[in-house]
């Protein structure tokens, strides 16, 4: 195993990561952690705090360090541009939101189950439609709506297979949400929610700051730091390869 050699100047220790189990099982990679554990000396312990591999967080983290500094390329783009889209179409506030924060989880948290953990992490900050509007968008995708002007996605296709059927708690869901006073606000999320792989400008963050500042409410402590029910799952973003 090769040491990372850019934690040694610093601690003069390598401290090893342990991938999360999540993001492992199924892999077909090898679980470290046996090894790891066996390799445990006074030069060698378990990472913890600042990874010097990441960008380090500011004390007092705000959404927008999330984007910048935790965030995929790929995550950014499409959040920014979704957003962007809805609000040159004149969307309320509520729905440029959601459009911004529908795939949060995907930027540094989780994949599966995205819009359920995305809606958990954000409820403390945002209105509960906002909330509402992220946890249902995943439900909804699968389910086309001509009436609003909704199809099924192209990207589905080439992601799952033409033959992918969702599961049931997903067409559960989705019914329900069909049936509820929100729904135009969570379908408008999946309306702009495409995937932009061209060459496409990527929005200017800073267009979006007023309205975070109305909308999202940003804890005085910082995101991770204050002591709502999903303070944990930002903290995790922060330091993503704690070993506990
Ligand atoms: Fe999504
Ligand atoms: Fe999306």
């Amino acid at each position: 195993m090769c040491l990372p050699e850019w934690d040694i100047p610093q601690t003069g220790r390598e401290r090893m990561i342990v991938p999360a189990a999540v993001g492992l099982r199924g892999t077909g990679v090898e679980d470290p952690e046996p090894a790891m554990l066996a390799r445990l000396d006074a030069r060698h312990v378990m990472m913890m705090g600042d990874n010097p591999a990441l960008p380090r967080m500011p004390a007092k983290p705000t959404l927008m360090d999330f984007f910048r500094l935790r965030f995929s390329d790929i995550v950014i783009r499409h959040l920014l541009t979704s957003a962007a889209r809805a609000m040159e179409a004149g969307q309320s506030e509520t729905v440029v939101l959601a459009c911004l924060l529908h795939d949060i989880s995907n930027g540094c948290l989780i994949r599966t189950d995205h819009g359920y953990w995305g809606a958990q992490m954000i409820a403390p900050y945002v209105s509960e439609e906002v909330a509402w509007a992220v946890q249902y968008h995943q439900a909804l995708r699968y389910f086309a709506d001509e009436a609003a002007g909704y199809q099924y996605p192209e990207s589905y296709v080439r992601f799952f297979g033409a033959d992918y059927v969702p599961p049931a708690y997903i067409e559960r869901d989705a019914a329900y949400a069909r049936g509820h006073r929100w729904y135009m606000t969570s379908r408008l999320v999946t309306l702009y929610d495409i995937y932009f792989f061209q060459d496409t400008p990527v929005p200017d963050p800073e267009i979006f700051t007023d309205l975070i500042g109305r909308n999202f409410k940003i804890p005085e402590e910082g995101l991770g730091f204050d002591s709502s029910a999903s303070a944990h799952m930002w903290r995790t973003a922060i330091w993503p390869n704690n070993f506990l």
